[in-house]
């Protein structure tokens, strides 16, 4: 049977199950966890160290670490071509085609993205060419034919045609190998497409507020500050217009002015590029900044989802109650969360926030709640509250 998702839906991750194959015993890092985003929407997800959210972002682009396993679930995606296909049961070679294209991820270091021996446009190319290649031979392709219409053009300007069209019939074909290889000639049939990629470079950087791109692009990472670095790590992700865009912590390891712009911009790029975003932080200001709806994470559940204002004036689950009155305000005293966040190995019985929950009762030492849904969008697994089971309700509501 095929998949399906609703028409608003991009993604339905269900009743996921991620465990890590340990010498000290088996992790249960993500226990039937669930979510889902909508087209052109912000999710957050937010939670403390441990929780699952890398896992379950890492997961979503079918590159769980070792020794980690998927042992349950579904991951339901709405393709580029409209089908839905679940993550976990594609081919390696359709996984090629999804990741970077379809779905692209920055991560908190982006020097860690970046490799320090190329220049940061080589490494933009890359991801345009590895993905666009038969856009951008059509661009040089028309700017060629431009050319010798105006008669501005000679033998060079139809090589490059002649190379370009062979290309985008087939860019592995020997003979066009063969001619690239010749001196001179070689370096001739690059010229109109390095030049048409070059520019698109300069346009994704500009759009990054990135000044002085014509520089840039011929910089090496480390001649940038960490935040020109963060840019070019999401001039890199968005270079495919992906529709996903997955974003672990990607202001962390700045400071708190940078970070503020990189927020601001990743919002307003979501605009222009249409894409949906899930953005994971362990900070509730940059959630309520930044999400239209939240995921919180407790030791690999998905504790509550509900949209951001709902979840900061009605926070339901006793965890997500505790992390808003740990957020910090001025003359307030910081009241941090009793407890620590417990081992996976050996989590505990029933809800696994029952050592560390006030309201803990016996039945929570035993049953393991189920995310159910309260209101229309608001969702909680916690025994002092009923509802419908997640992913229950009909589809038109
Ligand atoms: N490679 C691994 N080997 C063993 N266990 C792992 C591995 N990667 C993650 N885990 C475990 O999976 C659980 C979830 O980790 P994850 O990295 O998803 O947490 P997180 O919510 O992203 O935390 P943080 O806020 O620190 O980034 C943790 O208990 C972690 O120890
Ligand atoms: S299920 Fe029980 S222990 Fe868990 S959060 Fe709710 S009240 Fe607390
Ligand atoms: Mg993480």
């Amino acid at each position: 049977m095929e998949a399906i998702l609703r028409p608003d839906e991009q993604l339905r991750v269900k009743d996921l199950v991620v465990r890590f194959y340990t010498y000290e015993g088996i992790v249960k890092a993500v226990e039937k966890a669930n979510l889902n985003l909508k087209k052109g929407e912000t999710l957050g997800i937010v939670g403390e160290t441990g929780s699952g959210k890398s896992v379950t972002a890492l997961t979503i682009l079918a590159l769980t670490p070792l020794p980690g396993k998927v042992e349950g679930g579904s991951i339901l995606f709405k393709r580029i071509n409209g089908k839905v296909d679940d993550i976990l049961k594609l081919s390696e070679e359709e996984l090629v085609k999804l990741r970077g294209r379809e779905i692209s991820m920055i991560f908190q270091e982006p020097n860690a993205a970046l490799d320090p021996l190329y220049r940061v446009g080589e490494q933009v190319a890359e991801a345009i060419l590895s993905h666009r290649l038969p856009e951008m031979l059509d661009r040089a392709i028309e700017s060629l034919k431009e050319e010798l219409k105006n008669g501005n053009g000679g033998f060079s300007s139809k090589l490059q045609l002649w190379a370009y069209n062979e290309m985008k019939k087939n860019p592995d074909a020997l003979k066009l190998k063969l001619v690239k290889k010749l001196p001179i000639i070689g370096k001739t049939i690059s010229r109109k497409l390095n030049q048409v990629v070059r520019d698109e470079i300069i346009g994704l950087l500009r759009l990054m507020e990135i000044p002085d791109p014509e520089r840039v692009v011929d910089s090496y990472p480390h001649e940038l500050s960490g935040g020109m670095q963060q840019r070019i790590v999401i001039a890199i992700a968005l270079a495919c217009s992906p529709l996903l865009l997955l974003a672990d912590e990607p202001t962390t390891s700045l400071d708190v002015t940078v970070q503020a712009q990189i927020l601001d911009l990743i919002t307003r790029l979501k605009e222009r590029f249409g894409a949906s975003i899930i953005y994971i932080t362990h900070d509730m200001g940059v959630i309520a900044e930044i999400s239209d709806r939240v995921a919180v994470m407790y030791a690999g559940n998905v504790v509550e989802v509900a949209p951001v204002i709902e979840l900061f004036k009605k926070p339901l689950h006793p965890y997500t109650k505790a992390l808003l009155e740990a957020i910090p305000r001025p003359g307030a005293s910081f009241k941090s969360i009793p407890g620590t966040v417990p081992n996976l190995v050996n989590p505990p019985s029933g809800c696994r926030f029952h050592p560390r929950c006030p309201h803990a009762m016996p039945k929570c030492m035993k049953e393991v709640p189920e995310l159910r849904r309260i209101t229309k969008e608001h969702y909680v697994a916690c025994h002092l509250y009923g509802g419908e089971g997640y992913g229950k309700h009909s589809d038109s509501d």
